[in-house]
Parts: C-alpha cells; sequence; structure tokens
C-alpha cells in the first residue's frame, strides 16, 4: 500500500465536500478510493441517495427574527454544536495511518459526534481517549452472544454514550466496482476490537447448501438478537439501517431509543430506496408510536446515505430526521489532510448548514418544519 501522508495545509481550491472527494481520488491507491466510494450492484441506489436530496427544495422564508439563533442541539443528553455526526466508517487506517483517532480528535475540535465501527482499525478504548466529547459505538453482532457481549461491555467501561446497532449489513453487498480494482484489506489494517474475540467455527455446510443463505443467514442475528441486546444494556440503543417503516415500529416496540434511517450509503442492497424518500413515513410512524406511549421518550430518529451539503441536512431535518450522519465525506477528507481536513470538512458543513438556517428564515434545527421545503410526491 502506499502511505499517504496529510498535506499540512488545506489546498485553497477545497470549499466543499465533494472537492475532498476529488482530492482523495488522486491521494488514495486506486483500489482503496474505489473501496470507499462504490457502492453495490450497479450504484442504483448510491445514486438515488444523491437524487433524493436534490429533488427536495427549499422554501426560504424572509425578514425573520435571529434574536435566539444556534446551530447547536442535544441527543441523548448532550450538547452538539449542530446536528451533524460522523457516521461509523470501518479501517479509517486505510485513508491515513491516525486512522479513527485523527477523525475522533477532529470531531472532539468541534464538538461534532462520533460513532466508532465495531471494524475500527484503532482500538475502541484509545478512540475512547481521543477528545472528551460524547462519542457512540457501533456494534455488529457478533458469532457468539458473548463476544457481543463482551463488545458492549468495553464500549460501556471505555465511556461511550449510545450503542449504534447496525442491522442492515448481515451479509456484504457485493461491490462491483471494489472487486474489479482489486481491492484487498492490507495486512497492516485490521480489525483492532475484535483481535482478541475467538472467531467461531466454521459451518459445515452440505453440498446443495448455499454459503450466503444457509452458511452466514443461517447465524445472523434476528428481531430476538435484537431483544436480548437490549436487555443486556442500559445505555441508549440506537438501531441503524431502518429503511422500512414495520422495522422502525418493531425496533421502537423493543425498546429502541433511536433509529438510523440507512441503507448503508448505497453499499449493502442495491435497488432500495434513498433513504431521505423513506424518511417521511417513517418519522410519521415514530410520531404514532409515541403519541400511542406517552410513558416512553419520543425516539430520536436519525438520517444518513447521500449528506454532501448543509442545505442537505437541513432537507433533512425538514423531513423528520432530528440530526444526521456523514459517511464517505469524512473518509475522503482524512484521506487529503488527517485530522485537520475532517476538522476543515466538518466546518465548512456547519456554516452551510448556519448559512442554509440564515437564508431561509430558521433560527434553529428545531425551527426547520415541513413547510420550509417543497417535497416531490413520490415521497413516503
Ligand atoms: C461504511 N458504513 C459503515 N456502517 C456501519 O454501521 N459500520 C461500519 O463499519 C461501516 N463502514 C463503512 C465503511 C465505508 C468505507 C463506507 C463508505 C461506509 C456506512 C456508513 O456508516 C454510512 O451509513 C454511510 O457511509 C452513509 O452514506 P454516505 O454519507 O457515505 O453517502
Amino acid at each position: 500500500m502506499t502511505t499517504h501522508y496529510p498535506l499540512s495545509e488545506i489546498p485553497p481550491d477545497i470549499v466543499c465536500a465533494d472537492d475532498y472527494e476529488r482530492h482523495a481520488r488522486e491521494a488514495l491507491p486506486h483500489s482503496t478510493y474505489e473501496h470507499i466510494a462504490s457502492g453495490s450492484g450497479d450504484e442504483i441506489t448510491l445514486r438515488g441517495n444523491r437524487d433524493a436530496f436534490q429533488q427536495v427544495q427549499i422554501l426560504p422564508r424572509m425578514l425573520r427574527r435571529f434574536d435566539r439563533a444556534s446551530a447547536q442541539l442535544s441527543l441523548f443528553g448532550d450538547r452538539y454544536a449542530s446536528p451533524m455526526v460522523v457516521a461509523p466508517l470501518a479501517y479509517q487506517q486505510l485513508a491515513h495511518p491516525e486512522g479513527e483517532l485523527a477523525t475522533a480528535a477532529a470531531a472532539d475540535a468541534l464538538d461534532c459526534g462520533f460513532v466508532c465501527s465495531t471494524l475500527a482499525s484503532c482500538s475502541l478504548e484509545r478512540v475512547a481517549s481521543a477528545g472528551r466529547s460524547p462519542k457512540w459505538f457501533q456494534l455488529y453482532f457478533q458469532a457468539s452472544r458473548a463476544n457481543t457481549l463482551a463488545l458492549v461491555r468495553r464500549a460501556e467501561q471505555a465511556g461511550y454514550r449510545a450503542i449504534v446497532v447496525t442491522v442492515d449489513s448481515s451479509v456484504t453487498g457485493i461491490r462491483n466496482r471494489s472487486q474489479r480494482a482489486g481491492f484487498a484489506l492490507p495486512d497492516n489494517v485490521q480489525a483492532a476490537n475484535l483481535r482478541e474475540l475467538a472467531p467461531p467455527p466454521p459451518r459445515p455446510l452440505k453440498q446443495d447448501e448455499s454459503i450466503i443463505l444457509n452458511g452466514i443467514m443461517a447465524d445472523a442475528p434476528d428481531w430476538d438478537e435484537l431483544a436480548w441486546l437490549r436487555s443486556q444494556t442500559a445505555l441508549p440503543l440506537i438501531v441503524k439501517g431502518i429503511i422500512h417503516p414495520e422495522d422502525a415500529r418493531q425496533a421502537l416496540l423493543l425498546g429502541a431509543d433511536g433509529l438510523v434511517v440507512s441503507n448503508h450509503g448505497g453499499r449493502s442492497l442495491d435497488g432500495c430506496p434513498a433513504s431521505l424518500r423513506m424518511l417521511p413515513l417513517i418519522r410519521r410512524t415514530v410520531d404514532a408510536f409515541a403519541a400511542s406511549h406517552p410513558h416512553r421518550t419520543a425516539a430520536t430518529v436519525l438520517l444518513d446515505s447521500g449528506i454532501r451539503r448543509g442545505s442537505d441536512v437541513f432537507k433533512a431535518l425538514a423531513l423528520g430526521a432530528d440530526a444526521v450522519l456523514l459517511g464517505r465525506p469524512c473518509f475522503y477528507a482524512l484521506s487529503v489532510a488527517g485530522a485537520l481536513g475532517v476538522a476543515h470538512l466538518l466546518r465548512t458543513l456547519k456554516e452551510e448548514f448556519e448559512l442554509t438556517l440564515a437564508l431561509s428564515g430558521c433560527q434553529t434545527p428545531a425551527d426547520i418544519s415541513r413547510d420550509a421545503v417543497i417535497i416531490p410526491r413520490d415521497f413516503s
């Protein structure tokens, strides 16, 4: 693997998230870039995610007062500078030698939320100590409950403030672009959190059995596993990878405190709808659940997949999200300029979001109502 050192200064032609992608394409080995950028299959969902944001229009109001304006908000009892959280992204040492430590330090500097992946290339304990800002741990169910629980306990012990359990990737989507480029994880980049966990014994398959359907999926988690996980931790539990409103309801019934409406940035099932398109219906489902369960704290709705601008954050909030997760742009910024790049990206997106608030006549994230946008009829 070629090592790409961070630039000591941000190139002057990087002024928005997409500029980081352009530079990352140059900075990274081709196969690594393709691994990060690609979606699954024909990338219909990957493109659909961007498309959806472009179809929503912002309807600005003029001459509004700005005497209590702020982009800040609280999530699960913690205060953040804006409704943006760095998404869980595996193996960040692919992009930079400091990996997750650099990204977490940048999020900390900007008072931005940060989610550490199960598949982080730096241990969750080291990531937790990168700055003091609250962080969440993203959990992939492991082959045994003992191993899953070991990760949860380590996350609790290290001070993570929430568990984000990802449910849309029991089997990894097939990313043809990444395959064509011959991407393989280099030996020096590993899943640091899984080093000490005993690997599961291989499941013997009969001759006519499928590796995917009978091998991987036979051991894949189901709703009982989610109920079990809920019973094991007092931390807020956020279920990531929800696209169907019935799944949203089921997760809430089992005690989830939050949802991430997400299609994994178009990397899992190709052909599923953009998460933004499903957001209005899922928001209505969450609101209906809250109305019929007044004793429960209302669940938090997060959204990811396709956010590239502060105005996209605004649109997601107008369609029902409380906050959003940022995926690939953070990876690109990390590869171009390390922690400095990620901090610059987060600041740029926050300024874009603030500008959108200002020009649309909204003082705070809570002021962004559905009336602030025009939504195409074919959205949910
Ligand atoms: C991801 N994503 C992801 N999600 C997760 O729950 N655990 C993980 O380890 C990873 N790893 C990962 C690696 C890479 C290279 C990418 C691009 C994505 C998905 C991620 O959290 C998020 O859902 C999407 O990236 C959001 O879409 P955008 O912002 O990339 O369009």
